[in-house]
């Protein structure tokens, strides 16, 4: 299974953080957004993980995690030169994916609670899964209609008179086909090769599953300033509580095994001194 974390876009309700580059590199309390997308692909088990953003932001990804190697993971990176749509990222991805299955994250999608939904799809998966996560403006989204026995029937994307309030969250898990569909969509009206057409497909296939997601975990938008503040606060009093980091992809690495004792005395050596490291020291004196 590869993951592809989609890390672009305009950004434009964020004017002018994203001026100089995508919003991804802003800051989620103490750490850039990115770091919580790539730590759910990191929990999932997936280890070859393909960046996709803008011309001006890849060299500061690339700045931020070179080839992954320090964290066990293989990462690359790709140019999508304008925001043509989510499902472009897997033309662009193509020979990444490889024939394999894959998952898609957005970079702006942040998840906080356990994450079994998501290794059960991983595990489970033989079309696509997607979720369904319960939201108060259901206009804003792709939204998902259930019958009796909650099997998705119909999937709108920012329908004016919502069937339901199950917003598709920016995760998603397909088999291979999801090349060849989205390589056979033509734009919507907004000019955007649209990944609610790609759900659709496999979903007049029969191929579609959507697994709702509990109330008990977190999706949190951070698409506006107002949302940006609202989850710094929020993992702010989560850290703060429990002493525990959310979200640190140098820990997770350690704990997934993906590095060695070793390779994580190392990786903590190369980082300043800093609450970060102090953190990542007290982890590794408790392990
Ligand atoms: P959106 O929320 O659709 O848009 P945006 O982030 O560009 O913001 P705004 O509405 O303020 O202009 O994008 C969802 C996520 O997907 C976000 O992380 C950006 C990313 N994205 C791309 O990388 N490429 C694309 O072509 C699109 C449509 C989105």
């Amino acid at each position: 299974m590869k993951g592809i974390i989609l890390a672009g876009g305009s950004g434009s309700r964020l004017y002018p953080i994203t001026k100089i580059y995508s919003k991804q590199l802003t800051v989620i309390y103490d750490k850039p957004l990115i770091y919580y997308p790539l730590s759910i692909l990191m929990l999932g088990g997936i280890r070859e993980i393909l960046i996709i953003s803008n011309d001006e932001t890849i060299p500061f990804y690339r700045q931020l995690f070179g080839n992954g190697s320090h964290l066990g993971l293989k990462i690359e990176y790709a140019v999508q030169p304008a925001p043509n749509g989510i499902a472009e990222a897997f033309i662009i991805g193509e020979r990444f994916i490889n024939g394999e299955s894959v998952v898609l994250i957005l970079g702006d999608n942040i998840f906080y609670g356990s994450l079994e939904f998501f290794y059960r799809g991983i595990r489970n998966n033989e079309g696509a899964t997607i979720f369904g996560y319960q939201v108060n403006d259901p206009e804003r989204y792709g939204i998902v209609e259930f019958d009796g026995d909650g099997k998705a029937i119909s999937i709108e994307e920012k329908p004016k008179i919502p069937k339901s309030n199950y917003a598709v969250p920016g995760i998603y898990i397909y088999n291979n086909d999801v090349v060849g569909i989205s390589k056979s969509l033509n734009p919507s009206a907004r000019g955007e090769l649209e990944i609610t057409d790609v759900n659709k497909e496999y979903l007049a296939k029969g191929k579609l599953k959507v697994e709702k997601i509990g109330r008990g975990i977190a999706w949190l938008d951070t698409g506006t300033p107002e949302a940006l503040l609202q989850a710094s606060n929020f993992f702010g009093v989560i850290e703060e509580r429990q002493g525990l980091k959310v979200a640190c992809i140098e820990e997770i690495a350690f704990y997934m095994n993906y590095i060695s004792k070793t390779e994580f005395e190392i990786v903590i050596n190369s980082i300043p001194n800093s609450l970060y490291r102090n953190y990542l020291e007290k982890v590794l004196r408790e392990s």
